[in-house]
């Protein structure tokens, strides 16, 4: 699908950014782990969510939509009601995580513990994505996996087992990681130390926790105690600060614009996004901070602001990840010149996405360099139109519709329909918050 942008006159209203997508993934699949029932208030609509759905059904767990009354104004539930990781079926189909590498990644930390074969995939985004880093230690902690070229792409098949607990050092600061892993210590013979190169969100951590599982943090150390009983948890998914990063850049880079953004996730682990838009200049108010669901939330306020140029780098990167993209087009806002380095991580995403950040912007009129492991941007100020592609990358054909609300002309976006995979009304709430 191609989606035409044209520039915004003006930039307005108040937006409920949709449900956080690694908070529904974790909802449904921590969930499953208990035996019995929860209910998830506002599950992700977006289809990497679905796929989490559809692996977990294959193996016993039932998820089911409560729909609202019409006329009601309660959101949509969903029902999970669960086995336990004890009484889950062998798989009769090969499990398919479509694009969703956290869906593919704990399904894989799970199946660490079941005793019968289960073949994982994904599509051709998910089958060239590092899972090796996945393998190494489950192998130590005992399952078998073999995989594509020497193990370590999918399609994966695993049999698991009786796990043993390992120390380990993650090689990357990767929260699909540290939560795989989690999830296989849970049931393992004795305790697991992680030691993580920095921080990383920390959703499952918190979720966990709330079930009954017992985990402990010292610094970037990560101790999991397997043996407690876990007991299923009712979860409220807040707004995912991953896409309402979409809308405050939009505000903040465009002269006329005052957006709220309301219900969103503001977990300190994730939320990076808010002080480095911060530091740039941005006009950004966050009000009515509260807890919910164990997750910090809150209300953001953004508005048309002289953003400057910024270094993005070290341990920022691994909170701020998904929003590489959309800071580099707010770079090409900024007076001076962005530096984001230490970000290789973003080559094994979606897509490249500095190669594709670095092409698609430059497209678009705008002085991007790549670096081995970022990106250098003079910011212009300005961006022509013109017609850029997807790479089926979520984040980017995103980052480019907010490119064609601040570009001076129209810009054409091929694959858009791509944002299904975690904003699937990005394109209505689009036109809701413009003027043209
Ligand atoms: C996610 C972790 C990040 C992030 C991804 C979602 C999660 O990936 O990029 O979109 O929900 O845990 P890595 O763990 O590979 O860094």
């Amino acid at each position: 699908m191609k989606m035409s942008v044209l520039p915004a006159r003006g930039l307005a209203g108040t937006l409920a950014p949709p449900a956080d997508k690694s908070v529904s993934h974790r909802a449904a699949i921590l969930n499953s782990l208990a035996s019995g029932e929860a209910v998830i208030d506002n599950f992700s609509e977006g289809a990497d969510c679905r796929s989490t759905l559809r692996c977990l059904r294959l193996l016993g767990v039932s998820a089911e939509k409560i729909t609202p009354e019409e006329g009601s104004s309660e959101t949509p539930k969903l029902r999970l009601a669960s086995p336990g990781l004890e009484n889950f079926h062998e798989p009769v189909d090969i499990l398919n995580a479509e694009n969703s590498g956290t869906t593919m990644r704990f399904i894989m930390g799970l199946l660490g513990n079941t005793h019968f074969v289960s073949v994982v995939t994904g599509d051709r985004s998910l089958r060239s994505r590092p899972m090796g880093r996945i393998v190494q230690p489950l192998r130590l902690m005992g399952a078998q996996v073999m995989g594509r070229s020497s193990d370590s792409l999918a399609p994966l098949a695993i049999r698991g087992g009786d796990l043993k607990g390992i120390e380990y050092t993650l090689p990357v600061a990767s929260a699909q990681l540290k939560s795989a892993l989690v999830l296989a210590a849970l049931f393992a013979r004795g305790e697991t130390v992680l030691h993580q190169p920095a921080l990383s969100r920390d959703h499952t951590e918190r979720m966990l926790s709330a079930m009954g599982a017992s985990l402990t943090e010292d610094g970037l150390v990560l101790v999991i105690k397997p043996g407690s009983q876990l007991k299923p948890l009712d979860v409220t998914v807040s707004g995912d600060i991953s896409s309402a990063a979409f809308w405050m850049v939009a505000a903040a880079a465009h002269p006329n614009a005052k957006v709220k953004l309301t219900n969103v996730g503001v977990n300190p682990s994730r939320a990076a996004v808010l002080d480095v838009l911060k530091a740039m200049g941005g006009r950004i108010k966050v009000e009515n901070p509260r807890m919910e669901g164990g997750e910090p939330v809150a209300d953001i306020l953004v508005e048309s602001s002289e953003l400057t140029g910024v270094e993005i780098a070290g341990d920022l990167i691994p909170i701020l990840q998904d929003e590489v993209p959309v800071l580099a087009l707010a770079a090409c806002f900024a007076k001076g010149t962005t530096v984001i380095r230490d970000a290789q991580e973003l080559r094994t995403k979606e897509s490249d996405r500095l190669q594709a950040t670095a092409t698609e912007l430059s497209r678009l009129g705008a002085n991007v360099r790549e670096l081995p492991d970022g990106l250098v941007i003079e910011g212009t100020g300005s961006l022509k139109g013109g017609t850029c592609k997807s790479y089926g990358d979520h984040r980017l054909a995103m980052t480019l519709g907010i490119a064609g609300l601040l570009a001076e002309e129209e810009v054409v976006i091929t694959g858009a329909e791509v944002v299904d995979i975690s904003y699937p009304n990005f394109w209505e709430d689009l036109v809701t918050l413009t003027s043209t």
